[in-house]
């Protein structure tokens, strides 16, 4: 029997223990700190670890994420990705990219393993190749995320992932109250990605929540 009690303040959540599970080398600590100070939300250490998890587990060689911030999460996907594969990265904001490109360099990547394109998403990704990607992530604007899911549809190979982030912030799926833009848009996707038996889907509760799914056929 535990002689800590549930409530007592040296409990450790499971979130907790996730997070520090494996310590973030000094460059992603710093990307952090840049983040904060341009007041966006990077990837939590646990999601970053889960989307290293997704990309080694299909031996990604290509991935598109949606939302390079200051390069958190494309620091845990190369990592996860094989030793040649190219992260293609976009991003509305440039100066958060160039934080981001200096990231990924003092982790060791060589720059060409990191394609940052400065561009609204929906603008850059009809542009880019059907089926030629193993892994899409998504952490931009929750209001596109439905039309997102059918770029991620097209952009994806058979067998390929996707991880929708941030969509259990404020509980914004899970407040049948929340009626705004994004939660709307949230919950839409929840449903389309429920519906289209195309895609094996689930939500995590893994940092803010997420969606992830993996892509079986497509019709
Ligand atoms: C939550 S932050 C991304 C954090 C990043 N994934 C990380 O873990 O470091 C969201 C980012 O999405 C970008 N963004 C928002 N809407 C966008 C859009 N429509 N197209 C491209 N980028 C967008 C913002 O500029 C911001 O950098």
């Amino acid at each position: 029997m535990s002689s800590t009690s549930p409530n007592s303040p040296s409990t450790v959540t499971f979130a907790q223990f996730a997070d520090s599970w494996i310590p973030e080398p000094e460059p992603v600590e710093a990307a952090r700190e840049r983040a904060r100070e341009f007041g966006i939300s990077p990837a939590s250490p646990a999601t970053g670890r889960f989307l290293t998890f997704l990309a080694a587990s299909v031996q990604a060689q290509t991935v598109v994420e949606v939302g390079t911030g200051t390069g958190v999460s494309g620091a845990a996907l190369l990592e996860g990705m094989t030793p040649g594969g190219v992260l293609t990265s976009i991003d509305t904001e440039a100066e958060y990219q160039r934080h981001a490109r200096e990231a990924l360099v003092s982790l060791g990547h060589e720059p060409s393993r990191a394609r940052l394109i400065a561009g609204r998403a929906l603008d850059v990704l009809p542009r880019m190749s059907d089926g030629a990607y193993d892994v899409v992530v998504v952490d931009a604007d929750r209001g596109e995320y439905p039309a997102m899911l059918d770029q991620a549809k097209r952009l994806l190979r058979i067998g390929g992932v996707v991880a929708f982030l941030g969509i259990g912030e404020d509980d914004m799926v899970a407040d049948p109250a929340r009626r705004d833009v994004e939660a709307m848009a949230v919950k839409e996707l929840a449903e389309l990605m429920r519906r289209d038996a195309d895609w094996a889907a689930t939500p995590l509760a893994e940092g803010n929540g997420m969606l992830v799914a993996c892509l079986r056929r497509r019709d």
